[in-house]
């Protein structure tokens, strides 16, 4: 892995998670066709079947097709009407699902790219996002590391990484980690003085010998001690929970401790394994027949391990040992 995020502008990304109304997962991991709308999807029903009340948020950049994964056709409201200006908030446009407690937010349906949000309109979306009334939000992101998705995968307060146990899964979400690790780096460089090291850091060629984002913090920290802690102090709510689907074997399942561990020895980066997904060809056959899978199949062990990792993230402070 060698490029991290290139940043054009130098406008401040939208803020980090704060105490807000609600806590909003997203589901990102960079590689396509890897399952993040499937997962988002199923883990949206889930939480709603536990009685959370939850919208779920159709991100994706270049093709936004969540409703099929509900079973539902495509609400006449959408993502456009709010970024156009003809609703004022997400509420306004989402719409109810065949399951109770859950609502829907349709994504972009015209020609506006949502790829080009000027930044005034991405913080207006992300404020948006936290204001939405249901207690729980979930973001299905779109494949790749543009800056738009990075910055709505840091706006969440959980973070969830999906990888398939193929080296390009795994090496695209190595990707994407360090591309949003940058990117949150980036917001603090600023205001910490410490813009210099971090470009420097993102120059994959950078003579300081920075590879990763640990050696950037122990560079910072050698150099200016106090800036180094805040440095920790603002990066270290940037926590990952990594979700494999799609797997096999055993060694399959082992991978995600593999991930973790890569994770934290050479990102420094603090994440927990949250949880796999089997390959199911039911999973596949499910959204032909335009159901989801829990609707189809509501007792098989998919819908037994999507229970498990919803339970885990609704109580984000617990220290979890979940594999
Ligand atoms: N655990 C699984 N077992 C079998 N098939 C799966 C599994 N998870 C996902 N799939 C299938 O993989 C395909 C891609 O899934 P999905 O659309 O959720 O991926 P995605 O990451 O959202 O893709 P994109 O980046 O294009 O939005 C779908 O046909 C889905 O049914
Ligand atoms: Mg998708």
């Amino acid at each position: 892995m060698s490029k991290a995020v290139v940043s054009g502008s130098t406008e401040p990304c939208v803020p980090p998670p704060s105490a807000g109304v609600n806590r909003i997962w997203a589901v990102g991991g960079g590689k396509g066709g890897i399952g993040k709308s499937f997962i988002s999807s199923t883990l949206a029903i889930c939480l709603s079947r536990m009685g959370k009340n939850v919208t779920l948020v159709d991100l994706d950049l270049g093709s936004a097709n969540l409703h099929t994964c509900l079973g539902m056709k495509e609400p006449k409201l959408s993502l456009s009407d709010f970024i156009s200006g003809r609703a004022n908030t997400l509420d306004e446009v989402s719409s109810a699902t065949e399951f109770q407690n859950l609502r829907f937010v349709s994504g972009f349906n015209d020609a506006l790219n949502i790829a080009d949000l000027a930044t005034e309109q991405k913080r207006r979306l992300v404020g948006a996002l936290r204001a939405i009334e249901t207690p729980y939000v979930i973001l299905d992101l779109g494949a790749g590391t543009t800056e738009n998705t990075l910055d709505f995968f840091l706006a969440a307060d959980e973070k969830l990484i999906a990888a398939t146990p193929e080296p390009t899964s795994i090496e695209n979400a190595y990707r994407f980690i360090k591309s949003s690790y940058y990117r949150r780096l980036r917001d603090a460089e600023t205001e910490l003085g410490v813009r210099e090291l971090v470009e420097d850091a993102m120059d994959s060629r950078n003579k300081l010998g920075i590879r990763n984002p640990a050696d950037l913090l122990r560079h910072v920290t050698q150099k200016n001690p106090a800036a180094g802690e805040s440095l920790h102090r603002l990066i270290s709510d940037f926590h990952l929970h990594i979700i494999l689907n799609q797997v096999r074997t055993r060694a399959d399942v082992e991978l995600g401790h593999s991930i973790k561990s890569v994770c934290q020895k050479y990102f420094g980066v603090e994440c927990d394994y949250l949880g796999y997904i089997d390959h199911d060809n039911a999973v596949w056959q499910a959204l032909r027949k335009r159901r989801p899978l829990i609707v189809e199949h509501p007792y098989s062990s998919i819908v037994g391990q999507f229970l498990n990792m919803a339970k885990n993230l609704l109580n984000p402070h617990s220290v979890r040992a979940v594999i």
